[in-house]
């Protein structure tokens, strides 16, 4: 049995997609905990009432960002995990944390990567006059949002579109190809070459 990590800020759709997913196909792999760097993360309920441990370690406690990676770090360890999966994860990363988890570790975010990292990426859509956006599943290198791509979905962005409407159809992506990327990556399909994940069957 593989042991998934799942870490959220936030409201944790995403996770809950995935915990949803691994009950309903019956992966050979289980949601080991779900930790938070906000105590008051929404999806923190969700996995709590689905029996999954929860922690928070709290960043704002922490006067350096490699103080709180080093705490996080030693909280995600003792569940010993296979796979790290952020999902909404708000954090920027140091080096060491990344390293630590190489090849071990996804994110989710939310744009047809390389195009438009970082935050707002609905409206830097939106304001560039892109016809069509989407979702991109990544393995997590130092350098933010980029790393090499497990999946990506797509959607048309339609006149009168706006960040709402928009961040609705991708979010909406998300909850497929997330669940579907950290399932091969626990059926071991997932293989880095270079910047490239290849995937067998
Ligand atoms: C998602 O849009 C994800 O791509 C981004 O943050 C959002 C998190 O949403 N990284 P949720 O917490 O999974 O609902």
């Amino acid at each position: 049995m593989k042991k998934i990590v799942i870490l959220i800020s936030g409201r944790g759709s995403n996770m809950q997609a995935i915990v949803e997913s691994a009950a309903r196909q019956q992966w050979p792999a289980r949601i080991a905990a779900v930790i938070s760097n906000r105590a008051d993360a929404g999806g923190l309920e969700f996995a709590a009432s689905h029996g999954i441990p929860t922690a928070v370690v709290v960043s704002k406690q922490f006067a350096t960002r490699e103080a709180f990676d080093a705490a996080l770090q030693a909280k995600i360890d003792e569940f010993a995990p296979d796979l790290v999966v952020l999902a909404g994860f708000m954090r920027i990363l140091t080096a060491g944390f990344v390293g630590h988890y190489a090849n071990r570790m996804l994110n989710i975010h939310p744009s047809l990567l390389p195009s438009f990292v970082g935050l707002a990426t609905h409206q830097q859509a939106l304001d560039a006059g892109v016809k069509v956006h989407g979702a991109t599943v990544h393995f997590v290198t130092a350098e933010l949002d980029h790393g090499p791509i497990v999946a990506q979905a797509v959607v048309p962005v339609l006149e009168g579109d706006d960040e709402d409407s928009l961040s609705h159809r991708v979010l909406e992506q998300e909850h497929q190809i997330y669940p579907q990327a950290v399932r091969q990556f626990i059926e071991g399909k997932l293989h880095i070459k270079g910047n490239c994940v290849h995937i067998s069957e």
